[in-house]
């Protein structure tokens, strides 16, 4: 198997050509979005430039926009193996299509019912839950997590469930730690006891090739922007819980998968995103479909990811006061994404964030709505952390760099 051509990567990334006071711009916060290539912005520009018009089978630009939507929907049918492309649902963002689906699930609840959510989780996949649960009288059940790696305590998730279980609500990699959870045990185990299981993919994607039909989990939802395609949400079903469940709707709308799902207009210029970024991350792997390329990427991808955390976590030993959270054993690492919480002694993390940002580096700093995550480390209180996040497009000379800066911070 080839390896990626990070060379000819980055130069079909427009935006890491900038620069600050001279100095090329570092972009190390993917998991808050990452960057878009040429290709998926020319499909979004000729989208527009072309006309494009709503649903409309009557004309050429009304049917040239149902033929977008359904080849994103294929597109994304192959990045996540679904059945169908008619399990795939579009919106406005992974926080919306879930609390939709959390309105509609929690339909089926009786008081009294339990569901199970994670400390992990990013709180787009514990808001809408506790909510609903509130509203229905149900019962909130927590899965923890060790807090000496950040991993979750999946032993701990047989203990949780009863006959009341109602859903697990669990993340696929956590947005904060980098902690990638064992999906396909966690549905075996929600399974077993006859729970639906609903899983937030929106950071693992950019780091890993998804297999719905694989961990047979109900429901996953992921947000296009984090792997390298414009701001749409996507929401995947088992096609009959899909259609039997009420969505919440207005009447005129579809009474089938997947439009029952969609609420009002989509963006349809991002829908042509949506397929130019599959088909961008299809380019990188090999394959007679692409389905094929995309396992093919995804495992390239994973391989050149965990080069760049062996790095970071070797590196990172040598600036003194820096703290890693999470797993930091570089013979795990394919247990994490390459998403590092770090803290440095005597300076705090916004601050440290704005002085990196001034050095061109961009990253993240604070609690990045993973508030249960904070919280279990008791770091809610005192500003969270610096999250520093890299994809493929990111290089070992950005690692050296960022390591260097980080000692000059603490010097002075
Ligand atoms: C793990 C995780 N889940 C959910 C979300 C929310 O996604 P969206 O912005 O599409 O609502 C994010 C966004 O950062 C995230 O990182």
């Amino acid at each position: 198997m080839t390896t990626l051509n990070i060379s000819n990567i980055r130069t079909q990334f427009p935006a890491l050509t900038r620069t600050v006071n001279g100095q090329p711009a570092i972009y190390f916060d993917g998991p808050g979005g990452t960057q878009v290539s040429n290709s998926v912005i020319d499909a979004m520009t000729e989208f527009m430039r072309r006309g494009g018009a709503n649903l409309a089978p009557f004309f050429a630009a009304g049917a040239e926009t149902i033929a977008t939507a359904q080849a994103a929907r294929e597109a994304m049918r192959d990045l996540l193996n679904a059945k169908r492309a008619d399990e795939i649902a579009f919106g406005q963002n992974m926080t919306s299509l879930t609390f939709s689906l959390s309105r509609a699930l929690s339909k089926t609840w009786q008081a009294g019912d339990e569901i199970i959510l994670t400390r992990i989780d990013h709180d787009a996949n514990v808001s809408p839950w506790l909510l609903a649960a509130e509203e229905r009288g149900v019962t909130v059940r927590w899965l923890d997590f060790h807090p000496h790696d950040c991993t979750l305590k999946l032993e701990s998730l047989a203990e949780l469930l009863n006959e009341r279980t109602r859903l697990l609500a669990i993340t696929y990699a956590s947005n904060a730690v980098g902690s990638i959870s064992d999906v396909n045990q966690a549905v075996r185990i929600a399974h077993a006891a006859g729970v639906k299981v609903f899983i937030d993919a929106v950071h693992y994607a950019p780091h890993g090739q998804i297999d719905v039909q694989e961990s047979d989990c109900d429901f996953l939802a992921c947000s296009v922007y984090k792997f390298f395609g414009p701001h749409t949400g996507v929401l995947y079903g088992k096609y009959e819980l899909l259609d039997e469940l009420d969505a919440f709707k207005v009447r005129p709308a579809p009474a089938l998968p997947p439009g029952k799902w969609e609420t009002g207009t989509q963006s349809f210029e991002s829908l042509a995103g949506v397929t130019a970024a599959v088909n961008y991350l299809a380019s990188l792997g090999e394959g007679e479909t692409r389905r094929a390329q995309l396992v093919a990427a995804m495992d390239k991808i994973k391989r050149y990811e965990m080069e760049l955390s062996e790095q970071f976590l070797r590196e990172s030993t040598t600036v003194v006061g820096l703290k890693v959270y999470g797993i930091t054993d570089v013979e795990r690492l394919d247990e994490r994404t390459p998403t590092f919480a770090i803290s440095l002694e005597g300076i705090s993390p916004s601050e440290l964030a704005a002085r990196l940002g001034a050095e061109g580096i961009f990253v993240y700093a604070g609690h990045y709505y993973a508030v249960e995550v904070m919280r279990r480390l008791d770091l809610l209180e005192s500003g969270g952390l610096v999250r520093i996040g890299f994809v493929h497009y990111n290089t070992s000379a950005e690692i050296t760099r960022l390591i260097q800066t980080l000692e000059n911070i603490r010097e002075e």
